[in-house]
């Protein structure tokens, strides 16, 4: 936090840091190049000069940015309206919501430039190796709990506060697309 506010502060002395606009756009286009060279990630911008980089995800590769973000927007609602009615952890909620297809890094393979199911995929789909490669990494129970049963492999569970609202997100940023 300190060395970001000094950072801020120092970047925006009159004169600091400035350079050429061939360099400038040169490190930007770097910097997009970086981030496109990720497997599933379709556009990306980088914006603030660089500062941050906006991903636009390949909607049927990886988790998808909508559904994410769409599960944030809920549970924010949901606490506005319910107050203390209903708890969320936004913590875990967010967590999981952009880890719940993580585990289709294991699903597919790539064979020549196409997307395929992979071994692994035929015998587990990504809610299960998703929950693997999470408890790997030691996430809470509560993120693994998001992952496990956010798909419908999930909807003879019971499904915690957390994981109804980001399955819904997930399905209602997916299904219209088959409709
Ligand atoms: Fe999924």
């Amino acid at each position: 936090m300190i060395v970001e506010i000094a950072d801020a502060m120092s970047g925006a002395r009159p004169g600091a840091r400035r350079e050429s606009v061939e360099g400038y756009v040169k490190r930007l286009q770097k910097l997009e190049e970086v981030a496109k060279s990720f497997e599933g990630v379709g556009r990306t911008y980088a914006i603030q000069a660089g500062r941050e980089v906006r991903v636009i995800v390949e909607h049927d590769k990886v988790s998808d940015a909508l559904a994410d973000q769409l599960s944030v927007d809920i549970a924010k609602r949901m606490k506005e309206n319910f107050k203390d009615e209903i708890k969320i952890d936004m913590d875990f909620l967010i967590a999981g919501a952009i880890l719940i297809d993580i585990g289709k890094l294991i699903e597919y393979d790539k064979v020549d430039g196409k997307l395929v199911t992979s071994k692994a995929g035929h015998l587990l789909r990504h809610p299960f190796s998703g929950v693997s490669i999470a408890d790997r990494f030691g996430l809470p129970y509560e993120v693994q709990h998001i992952i496990a049963y956010h798909a419908k492999e999930g909807d003879l569970a019971k499904r915690n506060v957390e994981a109804i609202i980001v399955h819904h997100a997930d399905f209602v940023s997916f299904d219209p697309f088959k409709a």
